[in-house]
C-alpha cells in the first residue's frame, strides 16, 4: 500500500469540516487579541470556502466577536480584471465575508487585477515583503484545483515560485469559464501568491469536497513529490493539514481499500468492491482470479472469514455484474431471473429528470433512445432554464437569424427592429462588471430550451412529454443561486403526480458538494418522500428511482446495478442527439490539455465503462451507461 505523506481528517459532512476550521480560526484570533496582536490569515477563494466563511460570519454575529486583529492576504486574482467585476476575487471576498465582519480595510490585501502591467513585477515583490513584515502568515487556508494547482500555482510551477503573474492552464479556464458570461471576458491571466510563498506559512488548512477532488487528494497525499503537482509538495510541511468531506477521501488507499488498513466487515458490498479491485490491479478477469491472489494482496481475511475458495467468490461477483447488464433498461416483457428492472408494468411511465437541459443525453442518451423504442411512455424533465450557460455570441447569431427572418418576411417593423437593436447593443457595450438583463436571460432560457426540444424529437419523443420546470432557485442570472424553497418541491411534485411514473431517472451527485445537480437531486428526492408520506398506498408504491452520473464522472464498477450497452451504431446515435445542443459547443475555442467536445467525453466515459466490464471478463460491448438504484 502507498504510504500517506500529508496528515487528513475526514468527516460525515462538509458542514462539520468547516465548523471545526472555523473553530480554530476564532480560537485563533482570539488567542492574539489577548496578546494584542494581529492573526495573519492566508485566504482562498473558490466553491470549497464558501461554507468556511458562511461559518465564520453566523459565529461572528452569534457570538458579537470583533476580527479588528485580523490581516489578510488573498492567495490570488485574475488578471486583467477590475475589482467590480462580479467574478473578481475582490467582489467573491467581499461579498461572502469582508462584507459582513469588521476586518479594517486597510488590513485586508487582494493582488490587484488592474495594476499596471509594467510594474507588476514589483507589486508581486511587494507583496510578499508585506506578508514578511507583518510576521508571515500564521493560517494559510488553501483549495485545490482539479489539476493539482494551490492558489494559481499551475502544474509546472516552480516550488521556489513567489508572488508572480501566470498564465491559467486550460482545465482552470474550463473550470473557472463557468463564472463568465463570454469567452472574451474570461481572463488568461492571473496573480497568484507562490509556492515558496504559500509553504512559508506556520500552518496551512486545505478543504476538499467532493469525489471530483478525490483523485487529485490521493496523489497530493500519497504520490511522490513533484511539480506536475503542485500541492504534493505539502508534504514537506511541517504543520499542514488536509480536512476532507467522505467524498473527496474516496481515492485514499486507507478508504479504497480499507482491509489492508484494517478489519472490515465482508458484507456484499465489500466483497464486490474487493473482488473487483483485485482484478484491476492484477489486470485478470473475475474468473481467472487464484486463492492465491486473494492471499498475496492483502484479502486473505477475506478467504478465512468467509471459509470459501476463490472460486465461490469469483462467481459471486461475476454473476452479480452478469446480472446488471441489460438491453431493456425498463425491464423486459417477459420474466427474467435477476433482472434489474421489474418486467411489469410493462410498457412503464417514464420521468428522466435532468438538471441542465443537456444532461439527459449526454449522461444517458442511449438508454433514453432505447426506452423510447422499446415502447415505454417516457417523459423528460428539465429542471432549471441553464440560461446563464450561453455565450453572448451565441445570442447575437439566433438575434441575427431572426432579424434576417423578419426581413426576408417583411415582419421588420419599428418595434421589431428597435427590439434587436435594443438586444444586440446590449450585448455589445455589455461591461464585464454586468449582469445579463432579464430579457437576454430569457433568450439564452429560450435557446437552451429549443436545442432540448430537438433533442427529444430526435429521440422520438412526443412534445407534450417533454417538460421544463424552470424551477426558481436556479433564476439569479448569476452562478450563486438562491437556496430552494417548497416552491420548487412543488413544481417537481405536481409533474411526478401527474404522470405518476413508475420508473423515474436523476442526476445522481450527491457528491457534488455546490453544484445544480445535487439541489436538482436532493429535490426530486424530497418531492418523492414528501408524496410518499402524503400517500402511502399510491403510485409511489411502485416507482423505483434510478441514478445515473452527470457531468464527466461515472460510477466505480462496483457501485453499478444496471449497466446499459451500446452498439456502434447507438453510439453515434446519441452523439447526434447531443449535437442538437449546438450553444454548448462554445467551449470550444479554447485549446489546451483536454479540448474534448460533451459528446467526445460521453464516448469515452461510456466506453471506459465498457472496457471495464470487459476486463472484468464479461462480455465487450462498444459502449455502456451505468446506473445505481436509488431507495427512498
Ligand atoms: C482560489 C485558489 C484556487 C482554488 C482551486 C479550487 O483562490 O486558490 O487554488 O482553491 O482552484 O477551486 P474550487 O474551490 O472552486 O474547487
Amino acid at each position: 500500500m502507498k504510504s500517506e505523506k500529508i496528515n487528513y481528517k475526514i468527516y460525515d459532512s462538509q458542514l462539520l469540516a468547516v465548523k471545526t476550521i472555523a473553530n480554530n480560526i476564532i480560537n485563533a484570533i482570539l488567542e492574539k487579541q489577548k496578546l494584542n496582536q494581529h492573526l495573519v490569515l492566508g485566504l482562498a477563494t473558490g466553491n470549497t470556502p464558501i461554507l468556511l466563511y458562511q461559518e465564520i460570519v453566523s459565529r461572528y454575529k452569534a457570538e458579537k466577536l470583533s476580527f479588528k486583529n485580523v490581516v489578510c492576504f488573498n492567495l490570488d486574482e485574475y488578471y486583467p480584471i477590475a475589482k467590480e467585476a462580479p467574478q473578481s476575487y475582490w467582489a467573491f471576498m467581499h461579498h461572502h465575508l469582508f462584507n459582513h465582519v469588521d476586518i479594517p480595510a486597510e488590513n485586508i490585501n487582494i493582488p490587484d487585477g488592474k495594476h499596471p502591467k509594467e510594474h507588476i513585477k514589483i507589486y508581486c515583490q511587494e507583496y510578499d515583503q508585506k506578508i514578511k513584515q507583518y510576521g508571515g502568515i500564521d493560517i494559510q487556508i488553501l483549495g485545490i484545483g482539479n489539476n493539482g494547482h494551490i492558489g494559481f500555482n499551475e502544474p509546472g510551477s516552480s516550488f521556489y515560485s513567489r508572488t508572480r503573474m501566470i498564465h491559467l492552464e486550460y482545465d482552470t479556464m474550463f473550470i473557472n469559464s463557468a463564472d463568465f458570461s463570454s469567452l472574451k471576458s474570461m481572463p488568461q491571466f492571473a496573480l497568484t501568491a507562490g509556492i515558496a510563498t504559500i509553504l512559508e506559512a506556520k500552518k496551512i488548512i486545505l478543504m476538499a469536497w467532493g469525489s471530483r477532488k478525490a483523485k487529485v487528494i490521493a496523489q497530493a497525499v500519497e504520490d511522490s513529490i513533484t511539480e506536475a503537482l503542485p500541492a504534493s509538495i505539502l508534504q514537506t510541511h511541517a504543520n499542514c493539514t488536509f480536512y476532507l468531506d467522505k467524498f473527496a477521501s474516496s481515492e485514499l488507499s486507507s478508504i479504497k481499500r480499507p482491509w489492508l488498513t484494517k478489519s472490515v466487515q465482508w458484507d456484499k458490498a465489500m466483497i464486490k468492491k474487493a473482488v473487483i479491485d483485485l482484478c484491476f490491479l492484477l489486470k485478470k478477469p473475475i474468473l481467472s482470479l487464484t486463492t492465491q491472489d486473494y492471499l498475496e494482496n492483502g484479502l486473505s481475511e477475506l478467504i478465512v472469514e468467509l471459509g470459501t475458495e476463490a472460486y465461490q467468490l469469483n462467481l459471486e461477483v461475476f454473476y452479480q455484474l452478469r446480472d446488471a447488464i441489460t438491453g431493456w433498461p425498463g425491464g423486459k416483457d417477459t420474466t427474467l431471473p435477476n433482472h434489474p428492472e421489474r418486467s411489469h408494468p410493462y410498457p412503464k411511465k417514464i420521468i428522466i429528470f435532468s438538471p441542465h437541459p443537456d444532461d439527459d443525453i449526454i449522461s444517458m442518451g442511449g438508454t433514453f433512445i432505447r426506452l423510447h423504442q422499446q415502447g415505454h411512455d417516457v417523459h423528460t424533465a428539465y429542471q432549471v432554464s441553464g440560461n446563464i450557460a450561453v455565450h453572448d455570441d451565441f445570442v447575437l447569431r439566433s438575434l441575427e437569424l431572426i432579424n434576417d427572418y423578419n426581413k426576408l418576411f417583411g415582419n421588420n417593423n419599428q418595434q421589431n427592429e428597435a427590439t434587436y437593436k435594443a438586444q444586440t447593443n446590449f450585448i455589445k457595450s455589455k461591461s464585464d462588471t454586468q449582469f445579463d438583463s432579464s430579457e437576454i436571460l430569457k433568450i439564452k432560457g429560450i435557446i437552451r430550451k429549443s436545442e432540448a426540444l430537438s433533442t427529444c424529437r430526435y429521440v422520438g419523443i412526443p412534445d407534450k412529454n417533454v417538460h421544463f420546470l424552470n424551477l426558481p432557485f436556479y433564476e439569479t442570472g448569476k452562478i450563486e443561486k438562491n437556496a430552494p424553497t417548497q416552491a420548487d418541491i412543488d413544481i417537481t411534485k405536481k409533474l411526478l403526480n401527474d404522470v405518476q411514473p413508475q420508473q423515474v431517472y436523476c442526476a445522481g451527485d450527491l457528491a457534488d458538494p455546490h453544484g445544480t445537480h445535487k439541489v436538482c437531486l436532493e429535490l426530486v428526492i424530497k418531492a418523492l418522500k414528501e408524496i410518499k408520506q402524503e400517500e402511502p398506498e399510491g403510485w409511489i408504491k411502485n416507482c423505483w428511482l434510478w441514478l445515473y452520473k452527470g457531468a464527466w464522472q461515472e460510477w466505480a464498477i462496483d457501485e453499478i446495478e444496471m449497466a446499459v450497452p451500446m452498439s456502434p451504431e447507438q453510439v453515434v446515435q446519441k452523439r447526434l442527439g447531443i449535437y442538437n445542443h449546438q450553444s454548448q459547443k462554445d467551449i470550444v475555442p479554447f485549446m489546451g490539455s483536454d479540448s474534448r467536445e460533451f459528446w467526445q467525453r460521453a464516448e469515452d466515459r461510456n466506453k471506459d465503462t465498457a472496457e471495464q466490464f470487459a476486463l472484468l471478463g464479461l462480455t465487450k460491448y462498444s459502449a455502456m451507461e451505468a446506473f445505481v438504484k436509488y431507495n427512498f
